[in-house]
């Protein structure tokens, strides 16, 4: 059997994102009998109420409920060793089996459950285990490094998935089929014809009710040191000797580690305040009356590598922004050689490559095509691809994607320890740099636009 247990059953994650990824995979038919879903967590529940709180957390889901019935509750603290114990009594675990244990808490709590999942893993040493573990991984380098140092000392890596949720979104994904499945765009990707990179992720949501998590991490280690690294890894590396897990994984390291430190006046640290749309980010309730805590990020980057050497990777993320919006865009050098004469009204512009992550998921690339009519006036058209047109259905969800493929063993969308720790040492430079205390923050109006956030 393999039991797939969701710790922080009751949580914010658990709710918002893995009962409905379940609801989905349920509904592609993936579940197998083999497989059970049990929610932990501290509380006592029974499972008539348990039940009911993960249908009330799929009240937006149209699809079939009857998962919920196979979900069962199991109170487990990971405090108490004897609480997993009785869990495997109760299920009589047995040698062969496999434990999945998805870390839906707080990070500040994985250390203590790696040094009681070791202890269990000494007595029940013929079970197979699986350590699922959410970001942020760690808080800094030295934190994951210590994290992952505890890990390798019990568990293999192979039994270790570190999620990134971005990885398992399809846009993400195709990013691979775009480069390396087409001759068209790969020859292109490098500084004889690319001008700069932009990869923006905006959000028009603040930050929920998560202020007790945020207010401590700020947007760099929320989103810039995982989503956009990782982005920045697959639009940038290095062709991946085969797509398996670890060649692919060998080539993101890589590059993550050749971005050039951060130059402190290549970044804008913001934080939105109010505006007629909404409440300003110290009026959130939870967050500390004087936080310093940046809700925007504006920088430049280089990658230090032959192909990309001097190419400029623009990066913005913010909370509380005009507009959702999460896109990579790849500008290419202008070459307008027979149409530098621009009659009035033509205007032709640099090709552009554009995969937008979402709202939309399309991708798209701007030419440059003649205007119908008398002379040569040239403007520029797009040529795109949406998932809905093209494949006639909208994309699994993210987590129902990394689910699937933590139950298949499949660790390619999962982030291997050198990686983490490699976007840890590019972000610790940017995070003392910054730190709090001398850390000028730009205040900008909530719904403001990203282009309006300015350097100084
Ligand atoms: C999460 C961040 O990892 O990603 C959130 O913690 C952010 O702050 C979210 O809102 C964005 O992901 P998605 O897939 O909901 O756009």
């Amino acid at each position: 059997m393999k039991y797939f247990i969701i710790t922080g059953a009751t949580g914010d994650l658990a709710t918002t994102k893995l009962y409905p990824a379940l609801a989905e995979i349920f509904n592609y038919n993936y579940y197998t009998p083999d497989i059970k879903f049990i929610g932990a967590g501290r509380k006592e529940y029974n499972q008539e109420d348990y039940r009911k709180l993960v249908q009330d957390s799929l009240s937006k889901f149209t699809g079939k409920l009857d998962f919920i019935k196979r979900l069962e509750y199991a109170q487990i603290d990971f405090g108490q060793i004897d609480t997993i114990h009785k869990f495997f009594t109760k299920y009589n675990i047995q040698s062969g089996d496999e434990i999945i244990w998805y870390m839906a808490i707080p990070p500040q709590a994985f250390n203590d459950v790696v040094d009681t999942l070791a202890e269990v893993k000494n007595i029940h040493h013929s079970i197979n285990y699986k350590l699922v573990f959410e970001k942020p991984f760690g808080s800094d380098l030295k934190s994951a490094q210590a994290l992952n140092y505890k890990l390798a000392e019990h568990f293999r890596e192979e039994e270790i998935y570190r999620v990134d949720h971005y990885l398992g979104k399809e846009t993400i994904q195709n990013i691979l089929a775009l480069r390396f499945g087409n001759s068209m765009f790969e020859p292109l990707l490098n500084n004889h014809y690319v001008e700069s990179i932009t990869i923006d992720v905006w959000e028009e949501r603040g930050i929920d009710k998560r202020a007790d998590y945020f207010d401590k991490t700020g947007i760099i280690k929320d989103i810039l040191q995982n989503h956009i690294l990782q982005t920045l890894a697959l639009i940038a590396m290095e062709a991946p000797v085969s797509i398996q897990a670890e060649d692919i994984r060998d080539e993101k390291h890589k590059l993550i580690k050749s971005l050039r430190p951060i130059n402190p006046q290549d970044v804008i640290l913001g934080q939105y305040i109010a505006s007629d749309e909404s409440r300003g980010y110290l009026e959130e309730e939870g967050v500390e009356p004087n936080s310093k805590t940046e809700t925007y990020v504006k920088l430049i980057t280089y990658i230090d590598n032959p192909r990309w050497e001097d190419v400029p990777i623009h990066i913005s993320t913010g909370k509380r922004l005009s507009k959702n919006k999460a896109e990579i865009k790849i500008s290419f050098k202008t070459r307008f050689k027979y149409f530098s004469h621009i009659d009035e009204g033509c205007n032709p512009q640099q090709n552009e490559l554009v995969i937008s992550i979402q709202p939309n998921e399309e991708v798209y690339y701007t030419v440059n095509a003649k205007f119908p009519g008398k002379g040569m006036c040239i403007q520029p058209v797009k040529l795109h691809f949406t998932y809905e047109e093209s494949f006639g259905q909208k994309s699994q969800s993210a987590y129902a994607r990394l689910i699937q493929d933590i139950l298949d063993s499949d660790q390619s969308l999962f982030i291997r320890a050198d990686e983490i720790e490699a976007a840890w040492s590019y972000i610790d430079i940017l995070i003392n740099e910054y730190n709090i205390s001398n850390r000028k923050l730009i205040n900008y109006p909530a719904g403001i636009q990203s282009s309006e956030i300015v350097y100084n």
